[in-house]
């Protein structure tokens, strides 16, 4: 898995051979700052960015091999006891209103280096169905989170983030609430020369500025109601700067930005998830303490802790839910939830490079 953030790739070898996935390892390898940079400047049209992203998706598979590498060498097991990689890819574009989305990665050549079969290009199928695309997860949040009494909200927070509402015997839903780590990372970048605010020390030096935080907030994303799905193609350095005036303190700015993402999920959960008793934290956001503090705050009568208290290590889980919709993709099963992405119907997600 490598996600919005752009941090950098998860990889996990899970036994999926019983009722509950078993994650046997994990493995994290960084982006430096130029594979970064070039996903970044991915995003946007550029001269020759086809044979570029081609040239960068190649360099994303051999980091996922050795990725791949990385968890049999650890287990000591052989690639021929893996039925399969799910690799969702880089995203670089997701136009679901145009009927796209775009994740990179050549699957074709990771088959190749690992020697093991590849699933990836897992939200195209769901696009074709009328879907989002996205969030693919909550069927996953739902396989193993799911309560049968308490009301759960699962919160993803990574570069966007979404969540999974999992009321006691109702279905399943879910949609992305907004930015979730993207809009602070970026702002951090530009002025401290970090690629993130640790525990958002630096925004809660700072003091949230009303000016800046309603206009971001009447962003129409936020008001419209599920599906919905976002990414970088909306929340980017383009759109935060349309929304300042320039004459903001730095920290008074990362400040804002953590309101908005903490206000984004509190009030999707309130208005989407009636009821809701139990919140649980994971993806990267997860580990920002202010941000935790701040959200346990707006959601008053609810508790919020990490997926890590139902001892789901919420850094890999989105890897294992990818390994987890490869096999359903291996097992030709239905994986996307029309009522999440608000496709026609369930589709089989996926395509297949076999070894
Ligand atoms: N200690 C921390 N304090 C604040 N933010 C953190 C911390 N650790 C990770 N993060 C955030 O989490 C992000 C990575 O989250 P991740 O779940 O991998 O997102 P994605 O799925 O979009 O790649 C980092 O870019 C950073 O913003
Ligand atoms: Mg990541």
């Amino acid at each position: 898995m490598s996600g919005t953030s752009l941090d950098g790739i998860d990889a996990v070898l899970v036994d999926l051979s019983g009722p509950e996935p078993r994650q046997l390892t994990q493995h994290y390898s960084p982006f430096d700052d130029s594979l970064k940079n070039a996903l970044l400047a991915l995003h946007l049209p550029s001269h020759n960015e086809l044979h570029q992203a081609q040239i960068i998706g190649n360099q994303l598979a051999r980091m996922y091999a050795a990725a791949v590498a990385a968890v049999l060498t650890q287990t000591q097991s052989p690639s021929n006891a893996v039925k399969a990689i799910g690799c969702h890819g880089q995203t670089i574009r997701h136009c679901p209103e145009h009927g796209y989305t775009l994740q990179i990665g050549n699957a074709a050549l990771l088959a190749e280096l690992a020697g093991i079969t590849v699933v990836s290009d897992f939200r195209s199928r769901d696009i074709a169905a009328g879907g989002q695309g996205a969030p693919l997860v909550p069927a996953f949040h739902d396989h193993v989170l799911r309560h049968p009494d308490i009301h759960r909200v699962i919160v993803n927070i990574g570069g966007i983030s979404n969540l999974t509402d999992l009321p006691p015997r109702a279905a399943t839903s879910g949609f992305d609430c907004g930015p979730g780590n993207l809009l602070m990372d970026a702002w951090c970048t530009q002025h401290l020369g970090q690629p993130y605010d640790d525990n958002g020390t630096w925004a809660a030096s700072g003091k949230v500025l009303p000016a800046l935080l309603e206009p971001m907030l009447a962003e129409p994303f936020f008001a419209l109601p599920p599906p919905k799905s976002s990414g970088r193609d909306l929340f980017n350095m383009a759109w935060l700067k349309s929304k300042l005036k320039d004459n903001e303190a730095a920290a008074d700015v990362q400040a804002t930005l953590l309101e908005l993402t903490c206000r984004s999920i509190a009030s999707a959960i309130q208005k989407q998830c009636h009821g809701a008793q139990e919140i649980y934290l994971c993806g990267g956001g997860a580990h920002n303490q202010t941000l935790h503090n701040r959200i346990t705050v707006l959601l008053p009568g609810c508790s919020v802790n990490a997926t890590d208290s139902l001892g789901v290590n919420g850094d890999y889980l989105e890897a294992v839910a990818f390994a987890w919709l490869a096999q359903q993709t291996m097992r030709g099963k239905a994986a996307n939830l029309p009522t999440v992405t608000g496709a026609r119907h369930p589709c089989i997600l996926g395509a297949i490079h076999h070894a």
